[in-house]
């Protein structure tokens, strides 16, 4: 044990922080009262950003790769990806269980009358089968097919920024309003997803030398 936390790396170290530290400020503030007036979607929203941010970061791995050739970066991605998984989890649970009591009914009428419950409840699929497949024992079982399922993080992460989008009043083509914080994700996933397009990829990696020293 004591050898395994000596060995972790600063990237490792900033990962885990990363992750429980938002949690455990969400506690804190939690049982100290400094949540606001409506605790629980205080919860919700907060654990909802901490989860896509966790899996933008995992998706962020390749780009940083191909344009610093950071290899450890590489190896963070399942680590992020379950972390974002395991947060999903928790806000998921928030709403089952702290806001909607476990009560099917309730949660139903809830899903009609806020759509963007959908797409939320879509990408948490999407995340599931990726976190139940990210062991080395399913890689080999899979085989070629492991690739092309782990691609559907991809519309996972759209789905998880539509379902911040649609959760917001405000105009998308004025940009006014709640809108613009989930407008910036999406345009980060939107460079995260064309740095990742075969050819740009390419562009990157053959003048990733002549980039850095410029
Ligand atoms: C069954 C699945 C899901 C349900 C029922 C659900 C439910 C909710 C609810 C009730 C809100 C709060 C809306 C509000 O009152 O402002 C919310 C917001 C949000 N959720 Fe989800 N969600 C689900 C899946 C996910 C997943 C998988 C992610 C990310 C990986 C996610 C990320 C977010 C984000 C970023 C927000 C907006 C936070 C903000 O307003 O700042 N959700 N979700």
């Amino acid at each position: 044990m004591k050898a395994r936390l000596k060995n972790l790396t600063l990237l490792q170290v900033a990962i885990h922080l990363g992750a429980w530290l938002p949690l455990i400020l969400l506690v804190v503030d939690f049982f100290s009262s400094r949540l606001s007036v409506n605790p629980i979607q205080d919860l919700e929203q907060r654990t909802g950003r901490t989860a896509l941010t966790l899996l933008m970061l995992s998706l962020a791995c390749t780009p940083l790769h191909s344009l610093f050739g950071w290899r450890e970066v590489l190896k963070r991605r399942r680590t992020l990806g379950l972390y974002a998984f395991m947060v999903a989890v928790i806000h998921v649970s928030i709403f089952m269980f702290l806001d909607y009591g476990f009560n099917w009914h309730l949660i139903l009428d809830a899903v009609m009358k806020k759509r963007f419950i959908i797409l939320g409840a879509i990408s948490f699929l999407v995340l599931l089968t990726l976190a139940l497949t990210s062991f080395d024992a399913s890689k080999r079982w899979l085989g070629k097919n492991w690739k092309r399922l782990h691609r559907l993080v991809y519309p996972g992460a759209v789905l998880v920024i539509l379902h911040y989008a649609m959760s917001k009043k405000g105009d998308l083509f004025r940009l006014q309003g709640d809108i613009i914080r989930p407008f910036i994700y999406g345009l980060i996933l939107l460079t995260l997803l064309i740095m990742r397009v075969g050819p740009i990829r390419k562009f990157i990696q053959t003048h990733r030398l002549q980039l850095r020293f410029k």
